[in-house]
């Protein structure tokens, strides 16, 4: 329809809903504008000076027009909103299904890691049709993950995770750029997300399988660290249990309560007197300076593996 390319190549499944709003926005604000400037011309041309077009009848004011002109935008744009807001929320939340990689950034490259160990650097694979979560977090400041073919774009950012999710509906190779200046090398940092199909990525998965996968790194260093003299798998003096700890709603020694998320965890592992659980003491030391992202992100997966009775269960 379009031989002069307006937008970047449609691959995933919200970029049709995106580009429709968008495309939406584009024509209202052009059909308003050509209403506006056409209606601008007629009266300076009908009533320019020395004209002889009548002027007779005219109104200072006139209700009904006066209603339409406020109700008839009032009610567009709440209509673009509620519009707006559904793509949004079909953006934010990712299907229960959804495949799960980490994506660490740093200055600058983008850091990708799969659940089964394969770790590349400024590529990301995924096989078509299947939803892919993004778990993402900085080493150093704010990045931004950005995919324009699937009109992704999300913040990363240093101490915390954020998520991003989309589902490819071609296989090919997609541009991955950081959008949020980061320093010298900015421009620098990019890489591509390459589409295979599902046979094709088990084969890629298979041929550059790490020999630990991400649990068992998490779990290695679990031990290497001494996590469970502490963490056992009742609870003890020292500590609370892990087990099936994802996901649940923790009380802590202020009184509050917090729900055991990525954030979470990872907060705990890195500042475990900021979260204090009730009934337990500021024993732990902080493992600030001993862990790199890479190998947060794997004790995190581990800790949110320990699911006690149902070990199959992945909702979070
Ligand atoms: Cu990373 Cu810009």
């Amino acid at each position: 329809m379009w031989s002069f390319p307006l937008l970047p190549e449609n691959a995933s499944t919200l970029a049709g809903e995106v580009d429709a709003l968008f495309y939406f926005l584009v024509g209202i604000s052009i059909f308003f504008s050509l209403l506006i400037i056409g209606g601008l011309i007629f009266s300076a041309v009908r009533y320019r000076e020395g004209s002889k077009a009548t002027r007779e009848g005219a109104k200072d004011d006139y209700l009904p027009v006066e209603l339409l002109w406020s109700g008839i935008p009032f009610l567009i744009a709440i209509g673009i909103f509620t519009w707006a807001a559904k793509v949004f929320v079909d953006m934010r939340v990712p299907p229960k299904n959804a495949m799960e990689v980490y994506v660490v950034g740093k200055q600058w490259m983008w850091k990708i890691q799969h659940p089964q160990g394969n770790k590349e650097i400024n590529e990301l694979h995924v096989p078509v049709g299947k939803p892919v979560k993004l778990i993402m977090t900085s080493q150093d400041v704010i990045h931004s993950f950005y995919v324009p073919a699937f009109r992704i774009k999300q913040d990363v950012l240093p101490g915390r995770y954020s998520t991003q999710w989309f589902e490819a509906t071609k296989t090919g190779e997609y541009h991955l750029f950081c959008a949020e200046y980061c320093g010298t090398s900015h421009s620098a940092m990019i890489g591509k997300v390459v589409v295979l199909e599902q046979d094709e990525y088990e084969e890629w998965l298979a041929n550059r399988a790490s020999d630990v996968k991400m649990l068992g790194s998490g779990e290695q260093l679990f031990k290497q660290f001494g996590c469970q003299t502490c963490h056992r798998q009742v609870s003890g003096q020292r500590g609370p249990s892990l087990e099936g700890l994802f996901g649940k709603q923790v009380r802590l020694a202020n009184g509050e309560t917090v729900t055991a998320d990525l954030d979470y965890i990872r907060e705990s592992i890195l500042n475990p007197s900021t979260k204090l659980v009730a009934g337990y003491q500021h024993l732990m030391p902080t493992y600030r300076n001993q862990l790199n992202p890479d190998q947060i992100n794997e004790l995190v997966e581990y800790v949110r593996s320990l699911r006690g009775e149902d070990p199959s269960a992945t909702g979070r």
